[in-house]
């Protein structure tokens, strides 16, 4: 269930399209549905059909992800019934697990749980309970002297004593389809609300000898309705997320002052410092070390790579061993291969960094491919736009760039070549060659010791100390 408003998130985005730990929120129900199984995922949408649509086809593929059009919001079992369409052909004995799309903490062991007890309940029906820590405006769990459930009151229709019920209505059911079926018809909006509740298939429940309900953690079972809860959700989910990745071998130094995305996988014995943010499709190998600070979007980091303090990186690939920052910015598109160092205040674009060589100080490579070996000196700068379009550096195998060079593109230097320090190279360097560009430097004996004297006699002249 996808289509509501969610008013309260005060957004123009839809509610459901909203990330925790990088993942929208649909996705965490999406994916816990299909971890414990799910032959089919219908996802019941209204607000902002399209714009939600889309991202769950970007996300899972075209169609992946049915959908079931709730054109207005007439409450959750008229959500559910909006989906009937959609399981047409499937035959009554199904179950059918329903779950909010706004309530992203739900394992898929607990659905897996939950869908044996609807197929152990002569009635067709389980559902997931809960005790809130603090007053919830929940359904509550009515029960008969014998302990059988009854029926669900929702807060809003519920009597002072039936609101002191401490077993409350998480939102999470599996129930036969025939039952379904049949159950959705008999619905009638005669309530606080004017809606049709889903809940209201608890009662019809009972006719057959009673649902079964299991209790959840609180923790895994509370939705969002506001940024407040957004915010609250998010920080247990990237609790979780790090005591996986740390029960799986990986170091934090500081868990509760670093954010991992859903889904990124990072090897054993990783390091990783404070304040270290990997996001999106970021992956990291075994052994690597992500000292403070680090934040990497899109990036794969291959075994034993070190990564020193602030070193900011997207869309790039870095190899086996090599090393990068303090202070580095690795822009799309940048692949170091095995052993390649860039160091301090380098920033790289589209540029392919090949086997041990080097840049270590103060460079802007953009639009380049640094043969192996080579060697970037301080200050060397890639000159690539023309202010119209982008031109390639070649630097060949071996190669030796001086401090404080420019190499105009489009140019290559040579296999083996040199480039003497402070020289703007703009034009092909061949194998082998030194290119150099300065003015030939000049000596003038004594110029300094006369150029003070005569400094400090003028002072004096003019009385100025
Ligand atoms: C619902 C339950 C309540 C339970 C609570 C737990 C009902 C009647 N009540 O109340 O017993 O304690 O969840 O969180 O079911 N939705 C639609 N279409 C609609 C209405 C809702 O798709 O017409 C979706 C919402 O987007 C949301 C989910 O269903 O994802 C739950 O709806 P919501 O309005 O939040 O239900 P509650 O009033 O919280
Ligand atoms: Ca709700």
């Amino acid at each position: 269930m996808a289509a509501g408003l969610g008013t309260r998130m005060k957004s123009d985005q839809a509610k459901v399209l909203h990330e925790i730990a990088g993942r929208p929120m649909i996705a965490w129900a999406i994916e816990a549905a299909r971890g414990a199984g799910a032959a089919r995922v219908v996802a019941i949408l209204g607000h902002q059909l399209e714009t939600v649509k889309a991202a769950l086809d970007a996300r899972y593929g075209a169609g992946a992800i049915e959908v079931a059009l709730q054109a207005e919001q007439k409450g959750t079992g008229h959500a559910v019934a909006s989906a009937l369409p959609a399981l047409h052909g499937e035959p009554d004995d199904r179950i059918v697990v329903i779950l909010s799309g706004d309530a992203p903490l739900l394992r898929a062991e607990r659905i897996a749980v939950l869908t044996e007890a609807c197929a152990a309940n002569p009635a067709g029906l389980a559902l997931l309970s809960t005790v809130p820590h603090r007053p919830m405006p929940y359904g509550r769990l009515v029960r008969d002297a014998a302990g059988t459930l009854q029926r669900i009151v929702e807060h809003a229709d519920a009597t002072a004593e039936e609101r002191e019920i401490l077993d409350t209505n998480a939102g999470f059911y599996a129930v036969r389809l025939g039952h379904l079926r049949a159950d959705l018809a008999t619905l009638r909006a005669d309530n606080a609300k004017g809606e049709l509740y889903l809940t209201d298939l608890v009662a019809r429940a009972a006719t057959r000898g009673g649902a079964t309900a299991i209790d959840a953690p609180f923790e895994e079972v509370s939705g969002i309705n506001d940024r407040v809860d957004l915010a609250a959700v998010d920080g247990a989910a990237r609790r979780r997320i790090n005591d996986e990745l740390m029960r799986a071998g990986v170091t934090f130094v500081a868990p509760d002052a670093t954010y991992v995305d859903a889904d990124i996988p990072v090897g054993r014995d990783a390091w990783i410092g404070p304040g270290v943010i990997l996001r999106g499709r970021t992956s990291v190998g075994e052994r690597v070390r992500i000292d403070a600070g680090c934040v990497l979007t899109d990036v794969t980091v291959a075994a034993d790579a070190h990564l020193k303090p602030y070193t900011i990186a997207s869309d790039s690939v870095i190899g086996p061993r090599a090393e990068v920052g303090p202070f580095t910015h690795l822009r799309p598109k940048t692949r170091l291969d095995d052993d390649a160092r860039v160091g301090n205040f380098v920033e790289t674009k589209k540029a392919h960094i090949m086997a041990g060589a080097k840049a270590n100080h103060l460079s802007y490579l953009g639009d380049v491919s640094v043969g192996a070996k080579a060697n970037i000196g301080a200050g060397t700068i890639t000159c690539n736009y023309d202010g119209f379009t982008k031109h390639q550096t070649t630097i060949e195998a071996g190669a030796f760039i001086g401090s404080d060079s420019q190499l105009v593109a489009p140019v290559t230097v040579g296999r083996d070549a040199y480039v003497g320090s402070g020289t703007t190279v703009t034009r092909d360097v061949p194998r082998g060659a030194l290119a150099l560009s300065r003015v030939k430097q000049v000596n003038v004996e004594g110029w300094a010791d006369r150029y003070r004297e005569a400094q400090s006699r003028r002072k004096k002249e003019s009385g100025d100390h």
